[in-house]
């Protein structure tokens, strides 16, 4: 487990015994930093960023922030010395395996802080003024009041203790593996006391896909994912697989451009629990596309094969097909699928995009898109067989331009779509092949023209602008 550590000496929140000083501290604290964060939290909450959960009624919504009140009390007196240490000041998620709070990180100053990347930003001060007159009109000889420095927030990230021990422990491994990753989440440190984990983690201002994504051009698109897919070269590149590739789990803040992965907590290592499976068979491969295997209909009447186990975590609608198929060796190329999905996404403006039940139902929506035909090739990869009599599955299906077109209301003529999103479909087209060793990795996908798209121009850009400083400095 990741240790914090310290700039002068080492410390352990763990042996920390609760006491009187670390309450007093932890308010005077609050109280000097109050007026800077609850401007912050002004400003997120009416942005809308954030939106915490909200009741259809006042009565609900007073119940609700009493119950997060006392959850935040509760979790602050599990940890000896945690008062001491943040401060928390309200919930930001609330997900299937944990509870997430902002909080402030009251001792930052005192620690290592290699995860922060705004840390350089903060390291320049303005330079003394000579003369600085106070409020009554006397002068304050010559130097410049301290600069308190801005509130640093961290998220808290109360694991649920109904997760299995090995599950927690893997999810903190592979964040401490990725350490210093582009575009991931790292993690500060963790704690626990008898069955709760809590992981510290950088706070990212984000906001929430659904307010952005309908009003992203084709430029914005290749932004994201260019940052997306930095994350997924980053986690790939150590043989991890994320398996929940999703847009809540990708914090994107649209005005600064930046996005960060977060959320490891179904990651697994490439080739763990693995069996071969026939996809990864060249022969098997090439019999397939020259259709040397017959796939024959009918069932066993009793079916005695013991049956088939296969990991299948993931989030409903960004499941790879390989997944559904129950593929026993499956690789890095199902978060390239998932990712694949967010762009679908994006461009049809519709979320969420898939919208099954189940397995079965997210099988036909594949299905009707790509049509029986590919579906079943798709199938045969893995050992599996199709056969639908279901009557929206075509033989054929449909192609990807079509679908955009028809879900953004312009007819069906391939003419309307511009030049830029006939570069972005391409680059779809190869995040979302049926066959896993055929789709792009993250890698060739950030060579890839979608997402080189602005690239140059922005280098161009740049030294333009450098020149206009050069001849501003020069007219001074
Ligand atoms: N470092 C962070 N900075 C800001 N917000 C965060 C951070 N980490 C998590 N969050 C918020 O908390 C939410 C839930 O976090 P996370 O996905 O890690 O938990 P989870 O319980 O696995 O969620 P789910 O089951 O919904 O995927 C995120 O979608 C995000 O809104
Ligand atoms: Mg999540
Ligand atoms: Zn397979």
């Amino acid at each position: 487990m990741p240790a914090r550590r310290p700039r002068a000496e080492s410390f352990c929140i763990h042996e920390d015994a609760p006491s009187t000083a670390d309450t007093e501290m932890n308010e005077s604290a609050a109280l000097q930093h109050d007026d800077e964060v609850d401007r912050e939290d002004d400003v997120e909450d009416a942005d809308g960023q954030e939106s915490e959960c909200s009741g259809s009624s006042e009565e609900e919504t007073a119940e609700t922030s009493r119950h997060i009140q006392d959850d935040m009390e509760r979790l602050q007196d599990t940890f000896a010395g945690f008062r001491h240490k943040y401060r928390l000041i309200k919930r930001i998620g609330e997900g299937t395996f944990s509870t997430v709070y902002k909080a402030e990180d009251l001792q930052y100053d005192s620690y290592d802080n290699s995860w922060d990347l705004d840390r350089e930003v903060e390291k320049w001060t303005p330079p003394p003024l000579r003369s600085f007159p106070s409020r009554s009109g006397a002068s304050l000889g010559g130097h410049a009041p301290p600069r308190r420095r801005r509130p640093k927030y961290v998220a808290v990230k109360k694991i649920y203790v109904t997760s299995s021990p090995s599950r927690i422990y893997n999810e903190l491994e592979l964040l401490f593996d990725l350490r210093g990753c582009e575009s991931v989440c790292p993690i500060i440190t963790a704690f626990r006391a008898t069955d709760q984990v809590v992981a510290i983690l950088p706070y990212f201002r984000h906001a929430d896909f659904r307010e952005y994504f309908r009003e992203m051009t084709v430029p914005d698109m290749a932004i994201y994912l260019r940052s997306l897919f930095a994350a997924l070269r980053s986690v790939h590149s150590h043989n991890i697989l994320h398996r929940d590739i999703k847009p809540t789990n990708f914090l994107y803040d649209p005005a600064s451009r930046q996005g960060v992965l977060v959320d490891f907590g179904l990651a697994e290592r490439e080739g763990y629990d693995c069996k071969p499976c026939a996809c990864h068979d060249q022969r098997t491969r090439e019999a397939l596309r020259h259709r040397k295997i017959q796939i024959e209909g009918g069932y066993p009447r009793e079916d005695t094969r013991p049956a088939r186990r296969a990991n299948r975590a993931g989030t409903r609608g960004f499941r790879a097909p390989e997944v559904l198929f129950k593929c026993t060796e499956q690789t890095t190329k199902i978060d390239i699928w998932s990712a694949g999905v967010i762009l679908l996404t994006i461009l049809s403006r519709r979320f969420p995009f898939f919208n099954s039940a189940d397995d079965v139902e997210a099988m036909v929506e594949i299905a009707t898109i790509f049509g029986s035909r590919r579906m079943q090739v798709a199938a045969g990869l893995h050992g599996c067989m199709l056969e639908t009599s279901i009557p929206t599955i075509g033989k054929s299906g449909f192609s990807f331009e079509g679908i955009v077109l028809w879900s953004t209301s312009r007819g069906t003529d391939k003419e309307e779509l511009s030049d830029d999103e006939r570069l972005a479909l391409d680059f779809l087209k190869r995040c979302m092949d049926l066959d896993p060793s055929r789709r792009i990795s993250a890698e060739q996908a950030l060579q890839h023209e979608f997402l080189q798209m602005g690239l140059e121009s922005s280098v161009e850009g740049g030294s333009e602008a450098e020149e206009d400083d050069e001849m501003d400095m020069l007219k001074v």
